[in-house]
């Protein structure tokens, strides 16, 4: 593996997700990471990526080096051919060079401002760290994707099913602010690609990306989505086609035990961080259909696997 920067970076889904589950019964003595570094360049919050990635890279070796570039480091610019004499200290053409020089592979968290679609889209600060850095690039939230997550959910999927094609349903939830896309848009990818019978609930105006969605069944009537599933994997995010805004919903889309009822006494999951009572209710998430312990607990063996086969690229 070169990169990991989307899912489309996995050509053996079912392989790595083996791989990974191998990894987290038996870590072997041997360290592929020794004499390596990962640096790891924050521009937003983290908890579970950044330890979980941290530990994943200790656990092959390696030397680790963290930044929040938000706080600590020099505000950079990303546009080819700026004059620099504003706010703009260093450019991304030298940060990314001078890190190449320092450590074997860089990791970014860059979240979308959602103000601005194209801007977004163009995933503009990951692809400028690929364009400029010397060595593999791993994505630790991008503007669109959460592929570190999404292979996570595959595995945690796996781990947890206990029937031939499980019913899956990714389910929108009200949040009180606008959050990217991104988990739900590397979620879906990953769905696709695995033999499960696969769904996306949200309310209408919610609908993801034609080009994410393809064609996925999406159910719009969540009470309906949710029968049968085995596994309710639930996230809020911000408007796509009226992009980045929080629009009114008529029915509440909490999910609570008494949504549950509908399902095959379903397993539910969420990436975290989670807001009690308002994306998930007490009632499930203290229950035994709650497995986002066990699911965050994957994102080490998800980053561990990742950055394993980078190293032996
Ligand atoms: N799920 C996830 O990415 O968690 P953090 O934002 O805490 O890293």
């Amino acid at each position: 593996m070169k990169k990991y920067t989307s899912i489309s970076d996995i050509d053996d889904l079912e392989s790595i997700i083996r791989e990974a589950r191998g990894l987290k019964s038996h870590n072997p003595e041997y360290k592929v990471g020794t004499g390596k570094t990962l640096g790891m360049l924050f521009f937003n919050n983290s908890l579970r990526t950044r330890l979980s990635t941290e530990k994943a890279a200790k656990l092959l070796g390696m030397d680790v080096m963290i930044m929040n570039v938000d706080k600590d480091g020099w505000a950079l610019e990303f546009e080819d051919g700026a004059v620099m004499n504003s706010d703009k200290a260093e450019h991304i053409k030298e940060a990314a060079a001078v890190l190449s020089q320092y450590c074997d592979i860089i990791a970014v968290r860059a979240f979308p401002g959602l103000k601005d679609k194209e801007k977004d889209e163009s995933e503009h600060i990951l692809n400028s760290f690929q364009k400029y850095a010397s060595v593999p690039i791993v994505n630790l939230e991008s503007a669109t994707g959460h592929p570190l997550q999404a292979l996570t959910d595959a595995i945690t999927i796996q781990e947890f099913n206990q029937v031939e094609r499980p019913k899956v349903v990714l389910s929108w939830a009200p949040h009180p602010k606008a959050l990217p896309q991104s988990v739900a848009n590397s979620f879906v990818e990953v769905m696709q690609r695995l033999d499960v019978d696969f769904v996306i609930t949200n309310p209408e105006g919610y609908d993801l990306a034609s080009h994410i969605k393809k064609d996925t069944r999406v159910e719009h009537d969540q009470e309906k989505a949710f029968e049968d599933a085995d596994f309710v994997y639930v996230k809020n995010w911000s408007s796509y086609e009226s992009y980045g805004e929080v629009l009114n919903v008529e029915k509440n889309w909490i999910v609570d035990q008494a949504k549950l009822k509908a399902t095959n006494n379903a397993k539910v999951m969420h990436c975290l961080p989670v807001r009690r009572n308002v994306v998930i209710a007490d009632d499930v998430l203290d229950s035994d259909n709650a497995i986002v312990i066990a699911q965050a607990n994957n994102r080490t063996y998800a980053a561990q696997v990742v950055l394993k086969r980078i190293l032996e690229c």
